[in-house]
């Protein structure tokens, strides 16, 4: 793929529903009672994987364009599956329906592609093992081999990682488990969630009893979820926001190429998820926020990005750690891009788990950046990136959808064409991505 210069972006766009809501959308449904319309669902190869397995599973479902239609088995009703389920690249897939498969009466085993069978797989085995499930996988990677029990014991667990598939896991399990689970997040400074907080949301809307508290340790927080074992999900209609980690590329191309102004509309913009609008604006973007309102549980709202001469820091530091990565975990390399083009630079701290994530990002974003002649350090932990012209140059997707499309962003306002190698990986999340950047390319 290659992308040349563009002088500016313009037009109202909206892009395709949130990968995270969708995975949650599709399982929560088929676990409940009753049938599920499901608007606005995601488009990428990841949710694919997951409408697949639950088929695979037993669970009737037929698409129709975006439009998902789902029967509910409640939350034993699957089928033990024929084969082995394949995941792809997705890991929410694999990690929450291991949280599904652990309480059911059955066998299963989860597959994925080269980049998931490589990703650690312990931090879910280590809490469904305890409660009682049986989980048989080499180096601890996929493949992962799920002897499930019905019911399984409830646990108290304390994440060792803020991450929300993990959370969520735990909760899944606790669906099917005999009392209330708990699930402790890490120590944070600020009152609210450290991962995103979707499987809360819509597991509360369909009925589920589950609680949060934070409880003061010290000088900080801690949150604990409870869920009650004996909660039943009743089947309601659905309508996904679009995705917010899809419109970070879009918000930071319109922002560093001056004249231009688009419009995401129906963008998702839950707190745990908006962490990239709050750091863009605190390092000088002009990002308005319309039309906020609520949809299923979730905030959504209409996004206006306009362009700027040159990015200088509202009085806020450039070094981005602690709790706001949990945020925007996920926009750390389109971040890494935006950083280029500040006075500033800027700096990731804390972001060790980017070493984990579909490639080493990391790795991904620093040797890239440096093909495009950027200033870069990088730390075990992030990187430094000084203001820096842009050349164009031959980058590496490393199979990852997010690197993909932070470079076809960065090309935009580098000095001739760039390549990106593997940039088809792109449909793991956001299969129309370069068809949506052209057409709002002035
Ligand atoms: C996701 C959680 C995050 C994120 C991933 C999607 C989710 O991962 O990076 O893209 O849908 O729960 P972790 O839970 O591993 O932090």
């Amino acid at each position: 793929m290659k992308i040349y210069p563009a002088n500016s972006l313009g037009g109202t766009i909206q892009l395709p529903g949130d990968k995270s809501i969708s995975h949650r959308a599709a399982i929560f449904s088929a676990m409940a009672t009753g049938d599920t319309r499901i608007e606005n669902f995601a488009t990428s190869a990841d949710c694919a994987s997951t409408i697949g397995c639950l088929q695979d599973l037993g669970v009737e479902i037929k698409r129709e364009n975006n439009t998902i239609f789902i029967t509910g088995v409640g939350k034993t009703g699957f089928q033990k599956p024929k084969n082995a389920l394949d995941c792809g690249n997705s890991g929410t897939t694999m990690r929450l329906l291991a949280g599904v498969l652990a309480g059911q009466d059955f066998d299963s085993v989860l597959i994925g592609d080269e980049s998931l069978s490589k990703r650690p797989m312990r931090r879910i085995i280590e809490p469904l093992t305890g409660m009682s499930a049986k989980i048989e996988a080499e180096n601890n990677c996929a493949p992962l081999k799920i002897c499930g029990k019905n019911p399984l014991r409830p646990i108290a667990y304390d994440l060792p990682v803020a991450s929300a598939q993990v959370k969520s896991c735990v909760l899944l399990a606790g669906l099917n488990a005999q009392g209330v689970s708990k699930v402790q997040s890490p120590k944070s400074k600020v009152q609210s969630p450290t991962s995103r907080n979707h499987t809360e949301l819509m597991l509360r809307y369909l009925g589920a009893e589950i609680e949060e508290v934070f409880e003061r340790v010290e000088e900080e927080f801690v949150q604990e979820i409870s869920i009650d074992g004996d909660s039943q999900l009743s089947a309601r209609d659905l309508n996904v926001p679009s995705d917010i980690s899809s419109a970070a590329f879009f918000i930071v191309a319109a922002s560093c190429l001056k004249d231009s102004e688009i419009i995401l509309q129906n963008t998702g913009l839950n707190p745990t998820r908006t962490g990239i609008i709050e750091v863009l604006r605190n390092l000088g973007a002009e990002i308005e926020i319309m039309n906020l309102r609520e949809i299923c549980n979730e905030t959504i709202g209409d996004l206006i990005v306009r362009g700027r001469e040159s990015f200088a820091s509202q009085g806020f530091s450039n070094v981005i750690g602690g709790e706001i990565i949990g945020n925007l975990i996920d926009e750390i390399p389109i971040l890494a891009v935006f950083g280029t083009q500040t006075e500033s630079g800027l700096e990731i701290r804390n972001a060790e788990e980017l070493r984990v994530k579909e490639s080493d990002r990391i790795k991904a974003v620093v040797e890239n950046l440096r093909r495009m002649n950027a200033d870069v350090e990088e730390f075990a932990d992030g990187f430094r990136i000084g203001k820096s012209e842009l050349k164009g140059a031959q980058v590496d997707s490393f199979g990852d959808h997010r690197i993909a499309m932070a470079f076809a962003v960065a090309a935009l306002f580098a000095e001739g064409a760039t390549e990106i190698l593997g940039a088809e990986c792109a449909d793991v999340s956001f299969p129309e991505f370069f068809q949506t950047l052209s057409s709002v390319r002035k």
